[in-house]
């Protein structure tokens, strides 16, 4: 990953982008250049300017104060994400930021992107190193900004990478037991507990949902539970996050058709990923909230025994469940981790997930779908940290008239909704094994990119790393 440094003193580099209102060329370019910035200026309708002369380059991104500040961070991410491109295309190693406005912090935004923007996943071709980019620093120049704050966000960053990385691992290569050790391994790097169930466990736990999807698969299911306990944590009862951890989804004998839909399920454990992720840039940062992860894991197949759908499974909770479409494996699972959390009285559990594509249906790539429980309080500030890292939540309703839905004449619920509202009726199933102040984010849109979206790669995104840490660092300074 390129590593975000501050620099108090000016130096003069060979890569340069620049945030101003009013461009100053504090850092002596060449008449001839200086020439073409000032007509190019000229033009106000002219609000990025790039050059590239003799081996160097530079970007001027002119600043409109008019715009919010969560629209301002989005367009300097997304610039970044261009001047990542730039500096590898001709294997630049450093880029310097001059930020000539009297607002220090749209650095970090454009340092975020241009970060974020580097991102590859070249663990799998040999030819790696040719196609590796070059670019490793991104330097923050002659700035006030708080050191802490470029700390938590190399953390913010490596943290998306682990779960990019993660959720881009095949299921040959990454299966419960391997995701699992994965969440073992950021344990000891970050500094939290990191307890795994395995299947024997999970049967005494009696954890039905997650072991009939587990059944047809070869396989053993995994439950990982970590917990990151600060010494003096501002919360009396912990904040657990719980994620999907379903490392293939094949849909079971309700098998998927493979083009545009099996073909991308190595994502389906991205809400697990997230959370892991997300503990670890919490652990790391040191933040003072006791926080716990909850992350049910397996692959889901037609194997021998793979449970069938009109099959009615006995939950953790002791409810039942007429299960009718093998493909709705994530809610079993996730039922359990929810009943499961109860035993630490949380004072909210959130969990994510990529559960419906009726949620990637309604609103595409650009958002996480959202609803549940939890107190007016609680969901505006999610609210808040999705616009500041721009993780956008839309809240759909939760009306009781949904609940009705998932009824069934021979179990206590059914696994499958009817023809509409499939992202609702999913969230309404999950908190049926909630007993706590509850949010359900469902990111089956924005998990796994099939085309890049400016710093968001193509693959898997790393979606609700940032949301959960920027979350829980605001929860700290409540
Ligand atoms: N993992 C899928 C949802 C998904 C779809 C994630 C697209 C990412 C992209 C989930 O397990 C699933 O198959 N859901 C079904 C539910 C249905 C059978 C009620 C769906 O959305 O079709
Ligand atoms: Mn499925
Ligand atoms: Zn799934």
């Amino acid at each position: 990953m390129a590593t975000i440094l501050l620099k108090s003193k000016i130096t003069t580099s060979t890569n340069i982008v620049v945030i101003a209102e009013r461009f100053n060329n504090e850092f002596g370019l060449p008449d001839k250049v200086n020439e073409y910035i000032t007509t190019d200026l000229k033009n106000p309708d002219k609000k990025i300017l790039t050059y590239n002369y003799i081996g160097k380059y530079i970007s001027i991104l002119i600043i409109d104060k008019v715009k919010g500040k969560h629209a301002q961070d989005e367009l300097l991410r997304r610039h970044g994400a261009g001047v990542a491109d730039a500096v590898n295309l001709h294997q630049g190693k450093e880029i310097f930021i001059y930020n000539q406005t009297n607002l220090p912090e749209l650095s970090l935004a454009m340092a975020e992107g241009i970060v974020l923007g580097n991102y590859q996943f070249l663990k799998h071709k040999p030819t790696a190193s040719k196609k590796a980019n070059t670019l490793q620093s991104v330097i923050i120049a002659n700035t006030s900004l708080n050191a802490t704050k470029v700390k938590e966000l190399n953390l913010a960053c490596e943290a998306t990478f682990m779960a990019r990385d993660l959720v881009n691992e095949p299921v040959n290569i990454l299966n419960a037991e391997s995701l699992a050790n994965a969440f073992k391994s950021m344990g000891k790097k970050g500094g939290f507990k990191v307890d795994v169930l395995n299947k024997t466990k999970i049967k005494q736990l009696k954890m039905g949902g997650l072991l009939a999807v587990n059944a047809g698969s070869v396989d053993e299911p995994t439950f990982t539970i970590m917990e990151y306990k600060p010494k003096k944590p501002k919360n009396k009862k912990p904040i657990v996050l719980v994620g999907k951890g379903v490392v293939y989804d094949t849909g079971g004998l309700s098998l998927k058709p493979t083009p545009n839909s099996m073909d991308m399920m190595k994502c389906d454990m991205a809400g697990g990923a997230a959370v892991g992720c997300a503990i670890y840039a919490i652990a790391k940062a040191g933040l003072d909230v006791h926080v716990v992860g909850l992350v049910p894991a397996t692959d889901n197949r037609p194997g021998f025994n793979a449970f069938a759908p009109g099959d009615i499974i006995t939950m953790m909770d002791g409810s039942t469940v007429e299960m009718l479409n093998s493909d709705a494996e994530g809610r079993m699972i996730l039922a359990d981790a929810l009943h499961f959390a109860k035993r630490y009285q949380p004072e909210l559990v959130i969990d994510i997930a990529t559960l419906t594509g009726a949620a990637a249906a309604a609103i595409g790539t650009f958002g996480i779908v959202g609803m549940g429980t939890a107190s007016a309080d609680q969901k505006e500030n999610l609210y808040k940290s999705g616009l500041n890292v721009h993780e956008r939540i839309a809240e759909f309703p939760f009306w009781e008239e949904y609940d009705d839905l998932m009824k069934s004449d021979i179990a206590d619920q059914k696994n499958l909704g009817g023809p509409y509202a499939g992202s609702i009726t999913a969230g309404k199933f999950l908190v049926k094994f909630t007993d706590y102040p509850y949010y359900h984010l469902d990111i089956a849109g924005p998990a796994f990119l099939t085309v890049k979206e400016n710093y968001k790669p193509k693959g898997g995104t790393g979606v609700g790393v940032r949301l959960f840490f920027d979350f829980i660092k605001n929860f700290s300074n409540l």
